[in-house]
């Protein structure tokens, strides 16, 4: 039986399990390989640089994220990569990384305007001058939230025991941010654990007036993982920038 007071430890553990398969890494493991130097912005358990150390990659590999559960996660898996513990209001790389990533919408957690504003500064800042920065946001028209529902929920197994994990959304929705509870229970658990986030849901237009607005040029824009157009029905808006 496990009687977790906090639920970031568990939901770390269990973080690839209800990860994996994500299409998301076919797109961004190429450029990380073609990259020197890369900064993982919200690494969460590091599985992308851990796919690029393994794929061959000998430059830099860089993690940060905030939660010290999913960076003991990373550190079990490489020695070999640097993996920082913060976000980029406390970190300081001035034109130190080729390639800047944010991975499994990470970006959508800078819900405020000053959060977006000074970590795309900080981003920009940790670029070299021919730098890029890629990172993906779920198109708000698509409104996968709409499908955050009990009756989705997701099972795996985990140490020969199954986990389900069931979100549902706060409502009614506020403007573009989504609230939402994601509740783990297991059959081993004397009670469920659960976690409460907010996501920010930016339009493409919101979105390209805030990296205008940080000296940001977007180089490729798409609305999925095989880089087809980006379009009112894409599920996401997968972003190249550059500094401006
Ligand atoms: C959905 S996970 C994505 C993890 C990983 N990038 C992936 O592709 O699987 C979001 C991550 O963002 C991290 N995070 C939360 N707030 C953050 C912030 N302000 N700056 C950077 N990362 C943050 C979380 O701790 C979590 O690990």
């Amino acid at each position: 039986m496990v009687d977790h007071l906090s639920s970031e430890p568990v939901q770390a553990e269990l973080y690839d399990a209800f990860n994996s398969g994500v299409r998301d890494f076919g797109f961004y493991l190429p450029l990380v390989m073609s990259a020197r130097s890369v900064l993982d912005v919200g690494c969460g358990t590091g599985e992308l640089l851990r796919l690029a150390r393994e794929s061959g990659h000998t430059g830099r590999l860089c993690g940060l994220d905030p939660s010290e559960p999913m960076l003991e996660q990373a550190r079990r898996k490489r020695t070999d990569a640097e993996w920082v513990l913060g976000d980029m209001g406390s970190v300081d790389w001035c034109r130190e990384f080729d390639l800047v990533v944010m991975t499994g919408h990470a970006f959508q957690v800078f819900v405020e305007d000053e959060q977006l504003r000074e970590s795309l500064a900080a981003i920009r800042s940790a670029l070299t001058e021919d730098g890029r920065f890629a990172f993906e946001t779920r198109n708000p028209l698509a409104r996968e939230w709409e499908k955050w529902i009990p009756e989705n929920a997701v099972e795996v197994v985990h140490e020969c025991r199954r986990v389900r994990m069931a979100h549902k959304v706060e409502s009614p929705v506020a403007g573009d941010r989504v609230s939402f509870t994601t509740t783990f229970t297991s059959p081993g658990w004397i009670r469920p654990l659960q976690s409460h986030s907010t996501l920010r849901f930016l339009d493409a237009d919101s979105l390209a007036s805030f990296l205008s607005e940080a000296n940001l040029a977007i180089e490729e824009q798409f609305g999925d993982w095989d880089r087809q157009k980006l379009t009112d029905t894409s599920p996401e808006i997968i972003t190249v920038a550059r500094r401006a």
